[in-house]
């Protein structure tokens, strides 16, 4: 990779290795803001402390886009050859013992539309400061490990109710010029990154609960006034996150007064500010007629991610940005547990299972096969918003799941709570991390290491052979990682493989090693660390059946071959509730590919819609559908039809008009021939009375919808008055959603009047709105005319859609592009073309967003030839713009070179 310089003129590329530590503390900042549009001023006071190990006495501050209006230093005005500003920076010379510092900067919120820094939604003040935000607000060693102590003035105009900051309020009042003023005061010293700042007219629920510690703390949610009354539902997962950290790890809110705020105007999902969380309002207000079923799951989750950062993030935060999956990977993996125990149920928390699971690869596996691939505790990046990636977050997260795979829940809090208390109030890094689990657990974790530092899904090839005279089963693992060139070869890696094996009445068998007296469970984890490994299991006296990767224990691909009579053995039998869904997901995609292999045979014109689809599968699909043991939640999740990227994933040429063909093909084909039993369950999955978001009846809503897509794609014309039925009578939106979608993706006759009816009842919501424009993504374009993309287009000049908005943009083209059909991948390039010009005119205000956009076609080498060369045409023409961000300059030189 070739250095480039930003727009400050430096290196751009941070690496890891170079860490160094600081030569000075901030003891202390005081900040108050002036808050007006177009030129806030703000003033900080900060105590700086020189180290005594310092390398320096030049004191380093950052900026970004700021003006300073005076420095002063040890309550003087600053001489000219005190400080020098260089690129990037502020250099403040001479600071060899503790000095007070002055700074007042002056900021533009009104023009931010980047919405890193202190901007504005509509009226209101809201600041982003994760990951360089603060350097956008004022000149600061805005460093994760810079800890200091924050006290913040507000001055306001008068109409605006809500001045809030992180901590405790202080004092609140009115100024002598008839503007009104807070002062917020947080006891715990935190990065810069986690100072958060809300001004204007919100309006707040309140609660006032007793923690597990005998304190009283109040909780309140802030929205502007039309979206009160949407908040009852965060409030009780704010509660129910409360308490279950409370409960599994003993972890208390440490605040008197937790607060959250929802707003439009957000590039991410949340942010876990010190006690002032802030939103993106799609992932906190929830009804039944804005949220559905997923909406209310996701936004239960995302509450608690960010509440679970209070302890990890906040409490321990990182050293420096490498360390990104220390908090995030950590919190994901914490939220996944919570979510999965107020499912409760071991079906409902196997359903939570695999979705999370078919997130990871559907997202994490591509961007760590193709040209991002990072390990998840990166080792350099030239923008770090470039970063919060799934490979961070999600498989950061299974690496944290596989330490309580390892020690247990019991050994796992140990550690959890080790760690904690060795850097409670400092900056951390990963191994960190991996020490105290390793020492409050007296195991050697050195190799296990390694998954911080390899990038790449790790292949788990498994072969066995069942001796049946000496009733033995031998097993043998083989493990290849990914190598990179210009890097050192791939190590095997510490994966602990869980397994199960089946005797042929369908049951367990007790796993006895050999060597070992007795056998012990019938679900154990293997340590597997060599490259090729073997075990011998005795006792087998039936012909058995492998169960690979219980609970998927390990972020890895397991190649094992199956027959397809074993995986629909599997599929009916496997006591592990992720596995037998794993089953019955190889044997579709095994169908799907054999369906593939027969179109292809087929010459363009030649009957390519005769091909059956095997007898044995629909077999089992039926069975799976009838067996009432199964909640109607698993069997939805078993059943519904691939996602068609999923599809794409598992192929080694990516051809999306042929998925197309095929996965509607087939959907018809099981809609035709198994619609009696579709039928039926659609009628027996009815949730009658008041719409409860619990995961009994959105199970029953979410089979009841998988199969009338199937019966919509047969054309069952019972089926589409059902459909036109579900979202007129509907009481919610699951309901509502589910018929659009299901007319739009099966181009139902009725689809365009119910959008029709869609936009005139959703227009007042701006989130209904956004679902609105997401739909369109899923159009599909018939034969004769080929105008998705300039419908596409033409909605970008909606009157719900603004443009500067980042929802509206990932609504809309996001979606569109990420979609993976025909419609977008068209062979005319057009849909390339919607994506070269979106990327490059949203480059021109929110970067982060467009870099987003941009990372759609970096895996444009996995395509059929065609599309590829007009992919890479596309990404060299956005390459040869010389006013690229740094953000969009990263995703496209790596997607190239
Ligand atoms: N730290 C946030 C989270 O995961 C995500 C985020 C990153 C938000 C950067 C804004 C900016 O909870
Ligand atoms: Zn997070």
């Amino acid at each position: 990779m070739t250095a480039n310089t930003n727009k400050a003129g430096t290196e751009s590329i941070v690496h890891c290795e170079d860490y160094a530590a600081p030569d000075h503390n901030v003891e202390s900042i005081h900040l108050t803001f002036d808050l007006v549009p177009n030129q806030t001023t703000v003033t900080a006071r900060m105590i700086v402390i020189p180290k005594d190990d310092r390398k320096s006495d030049d004191f380093v501050l950052y900026r970004d886009d700021v003006s300073m209006t005076y420095l002063k230093i040890g309550g003087k005005d600053s001489l000219p050859g005190q400080y020098a500003f260089v690129a990037d920076k502020l250099i403040i010379h001479d600071i060899s013992e503790p000095t007070e510092i002055e700074i007042q900067t002056r900021i533009n919120p009104r023009t931010n539309l980047q919405l890193s820094g202190l901007y504005m939604s509509r009226n209101n003040y809201i600041t982003q400061c994760e990951a360089e935000g603060f350097r956008r607000i004022m000149y600061f060693p805005d460093r994760p490990d810079v800890l200091a102590k924050y006290r913040v003035v507000i001055h306001a105009p008068k109409d605006y109710k809500a001045l809030l900051s992180n901590g405790n309020l202080m004092e609140q009042g009115e100024l002598l010029d008839g503007r009104n003023y807070a002062i917020w005061d947080d006891p715990f010293p935190k990065p810069s990154y986690l100072f958060a700042l809300v001004a204007g007219n919100f309006v707040a629920q309140e609660e006032t609960i007793k923690l597990a510690n005998g304190k009283e703390a109040l909780l309140q949610i802030w929205t502007e006034p039309s979206n009160q009354g949407k908040t009852d539902f965060a409030m009780q997962s704010l509660i129910k996150a409360i308490r279950w950290d409370e409960e599994r790890f003993g972890l208390n809110l440490d605040l008197d007064r937790f607060m959250i705020v929802a707003t439009d105007d957000f590039n991410m999902g949340a942010m876990e500010n010190k006690g002032l969380n802030i939103f993106n309002s799609k992932c906190v207000l929830a009804d039944s007629r804005i949220a559905t079923d997923e909406d209310f799951a996701r936004i239960e989750s995302v509450i608690a991610h960010e509440y679970f950062h209070n302890w990890t993030g906040d409490r321990v935060t990182c050293r420096d940005w490498f360390q990104l999956s220390l908090k995030e990977g950590l919190t994901v993996f914490r939220e996944q547990e919570f979510a999965a125990d107020m499912l409760g149920t071991p079906s409902a928390r196997a359903v939570k299972r695999i979705q999370d699971v078919r997130y990871l690869r559907t997202n994490q596996f591509p961007e760590d096969a193709g040209p991002m691939a990072h390990p998840i505790r990166p080792e350099s990046y030239r923008q770090i918003d470039n970063f919060y990636t799934t490979t961070v977050y999600e498989k950061g997260a299974e690496v944290v799941r596989m330490y309580q795979t390892l020690f247990g829940k019991e050994g796992f809090r140990r550690g959890l709570l080790e760690y904690i208390n060795r850097f409670d109030g400092t900056a951390a890094t990963c191994s960190d991390f991996l020490t105290a689990m390793e020492e409050s657990n007296g195991e050697d974790l050195s190799q296990f290491e390694l998954w911080y530092s390899q990038a790449g899904t790790p292949r788990v090839s498994v072969s066995s052979k069942w001796d049946e005279n000496e009733k033995t089963l031998t097993l043998t693992l083989h493990q290849s990682n990914r190598s990179f060139p210009g890097r050192a070869a791939p190590k095997p890696l510490l994966i602990p493989v869980s397994i199960g094996i089946l005797g042929d009445d369908g049951k367990d068998i007790e796993l006895q090693l050999q060597g070992e007296d007795n056998p012990d469970g019938t679900t154990r984890t293997l340590l597997f660390d060599q490259q090729e490994q073997t075990w011998v299991f005795e006792n087998i006296n039936s012909r058995p059946i492998l169960s690979i990767g219980r609970g998927y224990s390990a972020p890895v691909i397991f190649d094992i071959e199956y027959t397809k009579d074993q995986l629909a053995f599997l599929a009916r039998n496997d006591s592990d509730l992720f596995n037998r869904a794993e089953a019955f997901d190889r044997l579709t995609l095994l169908m799907i590919d054999q369906y593939i292999l027969d179109l292809q045979k087929k010459g363009p014109n030649q009957g390519r819609d005769h091909i059956p689809v095997s007898e044995a599968y629909l077999f089992t699909f039926e069975d799976i559908l009838n067996d009432e043991s199964l909640s109607p939640a698993y069997r939805a999740e078993l059943l519904k039809f691939p996602d068609e990227n999923y599809i794409a994933e598992h192929r080694i040429l990516i051809e999306p008009a042929l998925v197309r063909e095929v996965s509607d093909q087939i959907r018809k084909k099981i809609g035709t021939r198994l619609r009696a039993t579709l039928e039926d369950k659609v009628q027996k999955m009815a949730t009658p009375g008041a719409y409860r978001p619990n995961p009994i009846d959105a199970g029953k809503r979410a089979l009841k919808h998988v199969c009338l897509g199937y019966l919509a794609f047969a054309d069952n014309p019972k089926a589409i008055q059902q459909i036109r039925a579900l979202y007129k009578t509907a009481n919610n939106l699951t309901d509502q959603l589910a018929a659009l979608k299901i007319s739009v993706e099966a181009s139902l006759p009725i689809a365009q009047e119910l959008l029709n009816m869609a936009e005139i009842e959703w227009q007042r919501e701006p989130l209904l709105m956004n679902k609105w424009l997401t739909l369109h993504s899923r159009l599909r374009h018939s034969r004769e005319q080929r105008t998705v993309v300039e419908k596409i287009h033409a909605l970008t000049l909606h009157g719900s859609y603004q443009p500067k908005n980042p929802n509206c943009i990932y609504s809309l083209l996001y979606a569109f592009f990420r979609s993976g059909g025909p419609e977008f991948h068209r062979p005319d390039g057009m849909g390339y073309q919607l994506w070269v010009n979106s990327v490059l005119s949203t480059d021109q205000f929110n970067p982060q967003v467009a870099a987003r956009l941009a990372r759609v076609l970096e895996n444009w080498r996995r395509y059929e030839p065609s599309l590829s060369r007009m992919m890479y045409k596309a990404l060299r023409f956005v390459n040869s713009h010389r006013e690229l961000s740094p953000d969009v300059r990263e995703i496209i030189e790596n997607a190239l070179y």
